[in-house]
């Protein structure tokens, strides 16, 4: 049995997360943090095994340093944060890091098509759609997409009700274009990834490990 406590557990994502881990026979909920709870991350991190975090850009990185520190691996979903500073926390520590910038297992797949046409086709633009509240833009994903691109690719983040977490990712060519789409109908989306990554984080081979990508496809 795996005990998972969860930073964030009164927000949009943390709610799920906690019902998600919850919902399985392996894993369980040992503490929610959220100062809309009045609990902090330093009170369940004694319980734990592996923390996840779906907080704020600006408290993300001292909620994982908090657990590395504790021994605690941590899961971070979190997005907007200095991964630097991260890899920094997490070189000598005895746990282990893992960052989703998107666990849509749909989007992990969208970010290696795009990939693989970047390489074929002259040029290539990403919109990403998300819902107003979201802190952050570009968000993770875009800019994740971009990287595995091999950068040079602008990016247009449109902030809209109604959407949940959205992307295009245009290429274009001679006479053509390549459009290809990742669309989310609600946060329930993201929780088979998430819960993969709180089941394989003790067991990583580096850290931190950034992306889906690496447990789906080992290397
Ligand atoms: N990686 C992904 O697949 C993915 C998917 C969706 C959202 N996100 C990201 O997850 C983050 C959370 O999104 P959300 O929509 O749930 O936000 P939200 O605003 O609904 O929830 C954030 C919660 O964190 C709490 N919080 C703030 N500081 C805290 C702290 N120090 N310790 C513990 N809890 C704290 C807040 O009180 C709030 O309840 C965002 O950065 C978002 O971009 C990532």
């Amino acid at each position: 049995m795996i005990r998972v406590a969860v930073a964030g557990a009164a927000g949009r994502m943390g709610t799920m997360v906690c019902g998600a881990v919850e919902g399985t026979d392996d894993l369980r909920l040992t503490g929610r943090a959220d100062p809309q709870l009045g609990t902090d991350v330093a009170g369940v991190l004694g319980d734990s095994d592996v923390l996840v975090d779906f907080t704020q850009p600006d408290t993300a990185l001292g909620n994982a340093r908090a657990a590395l520190e504790a021994g605690v691996h941590v899961v971070i979903g979190t997005s907007g944060f200095d991964m630097d500073a991260l890899r920094e926390a997490a070189r000598d520590a005895r746990a282990n890091a893992f960052f989703g910038p998107n666990f849509a297992i749909g989007a992990v797949l969208m970010m290696r098509f795009a990939a693989e046409a970047r390489r074929h086709m002259q040029a290539a633009e990403i919109i990403e759609y998300h819902h107003p509240a979201k802190l952050d833009a570009p968000s993770g994903t875009a800019a994740r997409t971009a990287e595995l691109m091999g950068g040079d690719v602008p990016i247009h983040s449109v902030r809209l009700p109604g959407l949940v977490a959205d992307q295009d990712v245009i290429l274009g060519d001679v006479a053509q274009t390549l459009t290809i789409r990742h669309v989310t109908t609600d946060r329930t989306s993201f929780m088979p990834g998430v819960l993969l990554a709180v089941r394989r984080v003790a067991d990583l081979p580096e850290s931190p490990v950034v992306g889906l990508e690496h447990l789906l496809w080992p290397a």
